[in-house]
């Protein structure tokens, strides 16, 4: 028997002794790399789903990985056998003519921190460089999964490409406690290196030449946004839960908690004077990105209530209107991105997007970018639920109704739904179920006064509302009051790069927003309790 190695769906012999990452190389399996496989830099990793036993133990460069991750110039195959395996999964680069997504939120005039004169580059009215070619910034959406980036032309305020990929970090744990975790135990700040090396690949690929990118603006809840900014986070995951961004402006030390470095203090592949500013944070784990989410709804300059729910492995969510304005993060773990899931991957190409149930029980699915199938996205996953409710084969309780423990949505690629995987479901829908409802109680709202209900998060545009609606994660409104977003952390990145002036009043907007802790709530578990049902959401 010989050693075999199946990557990224491709497969072919490999030698035994040779590493992990020749052999991707030979399948034309692109692995990130910095440091040429010398073991240095720390890129290259591969998840292994199977046959880690017929590899060669770890070497010292890879003790600061968790088990199913590997290093790939480090791992050498030992035994003969099947190993599998996948890289950091990427999505397409995309081509953007204009993708402008919410009403209005492309209405500030465009006036970039970074302009130009002839060949004069200016900050804030300042010379302080030269410029050759076109004036690019990018946005940055840095999620605990994904982590997507949009190349924008600064002069035409036009979006010029995105780019996306799975967030590295996972070596380090799935969700944000874990990351705290892995980032105080672990010397040498890895998760940092690791995300900047990532990213200064991606920027390579997106902007070929990334000279004329000045600035980089990056949106992420508060453990992602200052992770790749190297401050410490150990606070973030300890009562009351503050960055130390926070603690600093609530101690009179900083008068904001927004970041702005230079980027070659990053290290990170852009114009030699370019900067990268984090927005400032809404306060404890509502972050950034929820901050971002703010200003690309406009929810505080209506007059009706409106809700925005970013649903990721943490959801945060906005009530409010022109007069007042309440958060609330809610931990719901990751298995609306994938994650806990046996089959759920992010929504990245290869990932089943959306699935519809034929009488017989064939499952015709729907897939971001081409095949082969890898798994299951989140709106995947929320439509295939509310098929098996639909059609009578999973009760409200998320119990198959027949005498089988799994459905299989796709045989050939052995893409199954357990009913291990509908109960972590199930529990990050109660989470998020319970964290909406103590907002809007807090609030004084009942869910069905919710004039706007803007759902934002890694779905993407695709998600079906009605499925969404049939098993409860977003309340029972009709189609006109629910505006579907996709990623509008992302929009208010790009908002902030486009206008020095909407930078100004984010800054002021953040401190008007009320904080509402969940973890202490005395009805957050019988919420959560009632929420863990599939089954529509009213009240
Ligand atoms: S290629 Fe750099 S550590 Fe493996």
């Amino acid at each position: 028997m010989s050693c075999r190695f199946r990557i990224d769906g491709r497969e072919t012999t490999a030698p035994l002794g040779a590493t992990l990452f020749d052999v991707a190389e030979s399948l034309d399996v692109r692995v990130p790399t910095s440091c040429q496989k010398q073991g240095k830099c720390r890129e290259c990793l591969v998840e292994i789903e199977a046959g880690d036993e017929l590899l060669t133990p770890r070497a010292p460069q890879e003790e600061h990985l968790l088990p199913r991750f590997r290093l790939s110039c480090r791992a050498r195959f030992a035994r003969p056998g099947l190993v599998r395996g996948h890289t950091m999964r990427r999505g397409a680069l995309r081509i953007e003519e204009d993708a402008r997504g919410l009403d209005g939120n492309g209405a500030a005039p465009l006036e970039p921190r970074f302009q130009r004169h002839g060949r004069r580059l200016l900050r804030d009215g300042e010379e302080v460089g030269r410029i050759d070619g076109p004036l690019l910034g990018l946005a940055v959406d840095l999620g605990t999964t994904t982590v997507v980036l949009r190349l924008e032309d600064l002069e035409s305020g036009r979006p010029v490409a995105t780019q996306s990929f799975e967030n590295p970090q996972r070596f380090g744990g799935s969700d944000i406690m874990a990351r705290i975790r892995y980032d105080t135990d672990h010397k040498g700040r890895l998760l940092q290196r690791v995300l900047l090396g990532y990213l200064g690949h991606a920027i390579e690929a997106l902007a070929g030449d990334p000279g004329p990118i000045v600035e980089m603006v990056v949106v992420g809840n508060p453990t992602m946004r200052d992770l790749l900014f190297g401050l410490d986070v150990h606070s973030i995951g300890q009562l009351p839960y503050r960055s130390s961004t926070e603690h600093q402006l609530l101690a009179g030390e900083r008068s904001t908690t927004s970041l702005e470095v230079s980027a070659p203090r990053l290290g990170l592949p852009l114009h030699p004077q370019a900067r990268v500013y984090g927005l400032p944070l809404v306060g404890s784990h509502v972050g950034a990105d929820a901050a971002a989410c703010l200003l690309a709804t406009g929810l505080a300059d209506r007059d009706g209530v409106s809700v925005c729910m970013d649903i990721g492995t943490n959801t945060e969510i906005f009530i409010g209107n022109r007069q007042r304005i309440l958060a609330a993060s809610c931990p719901a773990g990751p298995a609306f991105e994938g994650g806990g899931v046996q089959c759920g991957v992010p929504g990245l190409d290869g990932a089943i997007e959306g699935i519809r149930l034929g009488d017989d029980g064939t499952a015709e699915t729907r897939l971001i970018g081409d095949g082969p199938p890898t798994g299951i996205c989140g709106s995947g996953l929320v439509e295939l639920l509310s098929e098996l409710m639909r059609s009578g084969r999973m009760n409200s309780r998320g119990r198959y109704t027949d005498d089988e423990h799994q459905f299989v949505v796709d045989p050939a690629h052995r893409i199954v739904l357990t009913e291990s995987d509908i109960n972590e479901l199930a529990q990050a829908k109660g989470a998020n179920a319970a964290g909406l409802r103590i907002v809007a109680d807090s609030f004084g709202a009942k869910l069905s006064q919710i004039e706007r209900f803007y759902l934002a998060g890694g779905f993407g545009r695709h998600l079906s509302m009605a499925a969404a609606r049939r098993i409860g994660l977003i309340p029972a409104l009709p189609d006109d009051r629910i505006v579907q977003v996709g990623n509008a952390a992302l929009e208010g990145a790009s908002m902030v790069l486009r206008s020095a002036a909407v930078r100004q009043s984010l800054e002021q907007l953040v401190r008007r927003v009320e904080h509402v802790a969940l973890e202490t709530h005395p009805d957050f578990f019988d919420h959560f309790v009632d929420g863990c049902q599939f089954g529509p959401l009213e009240g």
